[in-house]
């Protein structure tokens, strides 16, 4: 599928983590709408897919405790499902996961990724899961508790801009004024990614025909950096194509993650 490039832009501004939710499913027309998204972006990556579960994410978030990780009265959620063969899993579901997040947000459903904090063996109990699959993270779903209004969304964004580490320091080279548009906005789109307790483990290369995504040094463990890295990916892909850039992926060895190529 063709990604909404002009919603996910404004989603992408629109989101953040949220850990408070009303004691709620999603609305049986949310759910519709939003299965039907999930049938068609699960065709992305063969290996990958995207599970969507109405109720029973307080069984899976239970017995954690704390501001991070409490995520409250979420009924519903996603599961990131990776065939365990299947190469660059981890950038590929976190590129499909923030996808799933994105269109979420330009529905009005809330998100909040969450790799850490949740019981495996509980959605094990919930979801039909293959002999060759593995978990790769679930995603609550629901209404925010805390309705926002329009007004305040624009200062959420300065919020998160602020949260995240600036550009000069993402980019091997620093940043260059005389960089096309769409390598601005596309940066400036990948750094506001959500990662797990905000690591942003990116880093970017900017090339004569493209971004090169490669990960920061760092001892924590590759796999979940490299899944953060494909959330970054989904988020530099749209930044590109809300500025008319198409492009494609080349997904590449250690330590470079992937690298987009503008058509
Ligand atoms: C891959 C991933 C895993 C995460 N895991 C958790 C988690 O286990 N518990 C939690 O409360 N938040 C989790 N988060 C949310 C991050 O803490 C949050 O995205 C980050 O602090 C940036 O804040 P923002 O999403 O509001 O912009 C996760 C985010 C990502 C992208």
């Amino acid at each position: 599928m063709e990604i909404p490039a002009e919603k996910w832009f404004e989603a992408v501004r629109k989101r953040s983590s949220i850990r408070t939710f009303l004691s709620a499913s999603l609305k049986d027309k949310d759910e519709k709408k939003f299965t039907e998204f999930l049938d068609e972006w699960n065709e992305k990556y063969k290996g990958i897919r995207i599970k969507y579960v109405r109720d029973g994410f307080q069984e899976v978030a239970k017995g954690f405790v704390g501001s991070y990780g409490k995520i409250e009265g979420a009924q519903s959620y996603l599961v990131i499902l990776a065939e365990k063969n299947t190469p660059y899993k981890n950038e590929k579901s976190g590129y499909m996961g923030e996808g799933a997040v994105l269109e979420a947000v330009s529905m009005g459903i809330s998100t909040c990724w969450v790799t850490g904090t949740y019981k495996k063996k509980n959605v094990s109990k919930q979801v039909d899961i293959k002999d060759d699959e593995i978990i790769k993270s679930v995603i609550a779903l629901g209404y925010a508790k805390d309705k926002t209004k329009l007004s305040e969304k624009l200062v959420k964004t300065i919020v998160s801009s602020e949260k995240r580490k600036p550009l000069e320091e993402l980019c091997e080279n620093g940043v260059d004024e005389n960089w096309p548009d769409w390598v601005k906005t596309a940066l400036e789109t990948a750094r506001l990614a959500p990662s797990a307790i905000n690591r942003q483990p990116w880093r970017f290369r900017v090339e004569d025909d493209g971004i090169v995504v490669y990960l920061a040094k760092s001892d924590d463990e590759k796999g979940s950096r490299k899944l953060d890295c494909g959330i970054a990916m989904a988020h530099l892909e749209v930044g590109a194509l809300c500025s008319g850039v198409k492009g494609s992926w080349k997904l590449s060895l250690d330590p470079e993650v992937a690298k987009f190529i503008k058509e």
